[in-house]
């Protein structure tokens, strides 16, 4: 069996380590690897990673890959892939290249293509979850969060120094467009005094009244940590509203932005990226397909491609009361 692997949408840290594990994988079990580069595009344009002049990868094209960030394959996001044309011309380019499966590395967005493509094309399509924003179901985690809310926790400890000699307010704004996860670990691992996420109601007069509490107790440094995707539209307008409403302590934005996606994977994205490209292979060869890889309590399982995308991970409420608890 000829098997490709591609990364789509937005690099998650450990996107390597899955392709690593994909191509090692389809290779001891006596298989070919085909390496696809820049998602989607790359299929369309039929560019494909080259190794020895062959597009057959070897077992040396992915050494020392798995404690690298982004992804040795690229990514894009694609609007032509969705496109009616755009479909047809990828399950031809497939079809030319006797390309019998894929293993497809990306979000929902990702997902989503697979399904489209899953119709015109006769192929296997298995996916692994990578993205940082852990907004899958049909996983605990998704590739790439752990790193990211390290990453995420680093800045949050270092802005909790400078925070502190000067008796300020930070506003910390963290990735995830739809999904507080990234948010809710990053404020609960960094100690933060609120987090303003998607899935909750951001109540201003409520965060007001809950920081001249803390002042009013003792605390001298306050850190905020707010989601992208928050309703009440972000860190800096945050920060606006409550300055306007007379907040206790004087501010500072931050956006931390795409640093949350580079780095090196840390050690439990490592092993998810490559039990996942593993499992995926294994998948495929057992004759799955319209599927997502993934690990719940600690053994992996596969999830058909319509529930993982079928409303965005909620985060959990039981962490939600904890972080008010520990703000306290
Ligand atoms: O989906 C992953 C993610 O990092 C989101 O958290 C973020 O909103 C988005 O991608 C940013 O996308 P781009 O890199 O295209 O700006």
């Amino acid at each position: 069996m000829r098997i490709g692997v591609f990364c789509s949408g937005g690099d998650s840290p450990g996107m390597n380590a899955c392709v690593r594990a994909v191509v090692r994988t389809t290779i001891s079990l006596g298989h070919e690897a085909v390496g696809i580069y820049d998602g989607y595009q790359g299929l369309l344009d039929e560019n494909f990673y080259i190794c020895n002049g062959s597009a057959v990868m070897g077992l040396r094209s992915v050494s020392n890959i798995i404690s690298r960030g982004g992804t040795i394959l690229r990514t894009s996001r694609c609007k032509e892939f969705a496109t009616p044309a755009g479909l047809k011309k990828a399950a031809d380019v497939l079809v030319k290249h006797k390309i019998d499966a894929l293993v497809a590395i990306g979000g929902d967005g990702t997902i989503r293509g697979c399904m489209a493509l899953g119709k015109q094309w006769s192929g296997k399509i298995v996916a692994c979850p990578g993205t940082i924003d852990n907004d899958l179901l049909g996983t605990d985690y998704t590739l790439g969060f752990h790193t990211a809310v390290t990453t995420a926790v680093d800045a949050v400890d270092k802005l909790r120094d400078t925070a502190e000699s000067h008796q300020r307010m930070f506003l910390v704004e963290v990735m995830g467009r739809h999904s507080g996860y990234i948010a809710l670990y990053t404020a609960l691992a960094g100690g933060a005094e609120v987090a303003c996420l998607p899935e909750t109601l951001t109540d201003l007069p409520g965060i007001k009244c809950q920081l001249e509490g803390l002042k009013g107790r003792g605390k001298t440094s306050i850190i905020v940590v707010v989601a992208e995707g928050d309703e009440a539209g972000g860190a800096a307008k945050l920060h606006q509203s409550l300055t306007d409403a007379g907040c206790a302590f004087s501010g500072r934005v931050v956006s931390l932005g795409h640093i949350q996606r580079g780095g090196s994977p840390v050690v439990a994205d490592r092993i998810l990226g490559t039990r996942l490209g593993d499992f995926a292979v294994r998948a495929i060869l057992d004759g799955a397909t319209g599927v997502m890889a993934g690990e719940v309590g600690g053994k992996m399982v596969l999830t058909p491609f319509e529930q993982t995308i079928a409303q965005h991970a909620a985060v959990p409420d039981e962490l939600v009361r904890l972080l008010e608890t520990m703000a306290n």
